[in-house]
């Protein structure tokens, strides 16, 4: 029987050099490859993974502690002053420099887990609180999509722009469930209600890091999700912004790290998104300053 690695050619591609003459870019590819690897090695064999749930909906398995472990190794050996945040592991490394990397060593951790061939490695480099660089990784596909702030973003060795779609009509959206936290579902559902009445389709594919990267590269012409977390989306939202897209939280205001929903969508379209989605805000939604005492703070963020 063929697995899953074999029909997603994974094993037949040749690698693609990541084209890139930044040292930090070029470590982050570094890591995001091995790490992709080891995950493709493990794919015909899940059955056979130790998985630990985490929280509602929520698992992990022994592959994405290892990946995570692969990831910080690499980056650690060549920057050791650096901070580190990853979904498995926390806080790393140094708490007081100015370098953090955002690591999610296995975006779609449930798709891998049931052969669903949608899954990535996504790592992003935050300096003093801003974006610098990000790597997202598909291994099935071995689809390196690279970005660095002011430098633009690639797939493989080709420049991305984001879609020129300007009808929501003709446009193809994606987005995810709030299937962790189902406090705001009501309000979800009202905003992809209106969404789906006004367009081609709307796709929810499982990788949140791969949605963002298919909006810088045109494949989505917008996205939008909530309750996401920094290691989900740092990386794409870096991708979209060097690749002309438009990044904002829910209220068209710039929170979408610190309140984790976020918005995004070539610069045609976003307006209209925002005005679909807007009706059916919730407090629960919106931005709450720190201190403010709405909105729960999380532990899991990079302070900005
Ligand atoms: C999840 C995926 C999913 C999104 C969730 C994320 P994980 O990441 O990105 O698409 O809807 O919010 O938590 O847990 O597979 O790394
Ligand atoms: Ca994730
Ligand atoms: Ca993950």
């Amino acid at each position: 029987m063929r697995g899953l690695a074999d029909i997603c050619g994974a094993k037949r591609l040749v690698n693609i050099p990541g084209g890139t003459m930044d040292p930090m870019l070029n470590i982050a590819v570094r890591a995001a490859r091995n790490a992709g690897d080891l995950i493709v090695r493990y794919i015909d064999r899940v059955e056979s993974l130790t998985v630990t749930p985490k929280g509602r909906n929520d698992f992990v398995s022994e592959v994405d502690r290892q990946a995570e472990r692969e990831i910080v190794n690499i980056l650690q050996k060549a920057y050791p002053s650096h901070g580190f945040l990853g979904e498995e592991g926390g806080h790393q490394g140094s708490a007081r420099g100015d370098f953090v990397w955002v690591i999610d060593p296995l975006d779609g951790t449930t798709n891998f887990l049931h052969g669903f061939p949608q899954f990535a490695v996504s790592i992003a480099l935050m300096h003093r609180g801003h974006l610098e660089c990000g790597v997202i990784y598909d291994p099935l596909r071995q689809e390196l999509f690279t970005a660095k702030r002011g430098g633009g973003a690639m797939l493989n060795s080709r420049r991305l722009r984001v879609s020129k779609q300007n009808t929501l009509k003709a446009a193809l959206l994606g987005t995810g469930f709030p299937f962790k936290d189902q406090s705001q579902v009501v309000a979800y559902l009202g905003m992809l209600r209106e969404l789906m009445k006004d367009t081609a389709g709307i796709r929810r594919a499982g990788s949140a890091a791969l949605d963002l990267a298919y909006v810088a590269c045109g494949r989505l012409d917008g996205f939008w999700e909530i309750g996401l977390k920094q290691w989900d989306m740092a990386a794409g939202i870096l991708l979209i912004q060097e690749a002309g897209g438009i990044v904002t939280d829910l209220e068209n205001g710039d929170k979408y790290l610190e309140t984790g929903n976020v918005l995004t969508a070539n610069p045609r379209l976003h307006g209209f998104m925002f005005e679909a989605i807007r009706p059916h805000l919730t407090d629960g939604l919106r931005y709450a300053p720190p201190g403010g005492g709405a909105r729960d703070a999380s532990t899991d963020r990079v302070s900005l």
